[in-house]
């Protein structure tokens, strides 16, 4: 059953929740969620099934909902850099180095499915995590699908509650690449490390539940700050 984006958002909730308990821990009774999430316990029951369904909890009729142990392959999930840092107990924030309108390259909007010289919004952030800099992210998102976007917020905010808030679109899916570079003089300045250090470069295609693609992001992570886990297992 396709998840509705209040229902989506209301998963995420539950996995951060689930994801700092250790696994065995009961959570707390369903009036006790239902209220400290703000939902009806309707909405949170379907919810829980499909934490279930994922392996993220087990409901045991009458004795109460508990943490799964880790799955030996958990899905990649798709998570905003806000998301992230707080998973693993770290403030995150901005600094803004660019904020404008631009037109799309042919490479860019071939990214997104729009016409090239397309309006768009360019991002480019400076992520932090502890007050320490992490990554370099360069963010292009169609003006088409959000003609008033507030990019100013994002000074400080995540992009993807901003999405969510002004326009109730989510981060659905994404493809991402992760490859090897060198920072540049200029990212080695903003990233606090020496010209020429190693880095990881990531690019994810991003779409909402629609199916539209909605951003297209560029991003040079620290490598001795930042680490991909992926959890694989032979299937079949
Ligand atoms: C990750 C992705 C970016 C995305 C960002 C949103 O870092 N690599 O493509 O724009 O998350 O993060 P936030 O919502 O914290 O601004």
């Amino acid at each position: 059953m396709a998840r509705t984006a209040k229902q989506q958002r209301l998963l995420a909730e539950l996995i951060r929740i689930a994801d700092r308990q250790a696994p065995g821990t009961r959570l707390p009774a369903e009036r006790e969620l239902s209220d400290t999430l703000g939902v009806s316990r309707d909405t949170l029951r379907r919810v829980l099934k499909e934490a279930e369904k994922d392996g993220h909890v087990e409901i045991r009729q009458g004795a109460g909902i508990f943490i799964r142990p880790k799955p030996l392959s958990q899905k990649l999930r798709l998570m905003s850099f806000t998301e992230e840092m707080r998973q693993r107990g770290l403030t995150p924030s901005s600094e803004m180095l660019f904020n404008d309108m631009v037109q799309a390259a042919i490479k860019v909007a071939r990214k997104l499915n729009v016409q090239p010289g397309a309006e768009l919004f360019l991002l480019r952030r400076l992520r932090l995590a502890d007050n320490s800099p992490v990554a370099i992210e360069r963010v292009y998102l169609p003006r088409a699908i959000f003609p008033q976007l507030q990019t100013k917020q994002l000074a400080s905010g995540s992009l993807y509650e901003l999405l969510y808030e002004q326009y109730e679109t989510l981060a659905h899916s994404a493809r991402q690449s992760i490859e090897a570079t060198v920072v540049t003089e200029e990212e080695a300045e903003l990233l606090q490390i020496p010209p020429f250090s190693p880095a990881l470069l990531v690019e994810r295609t991003v779409s909402d539940e629609q199916g539209r693609t909605i951003e297209y992001a560029k991003s040079i992570y620290r490598a001795d700050k930042y680490r991909f886990d992926v959890a694989v297992e032979r299937s079949g």
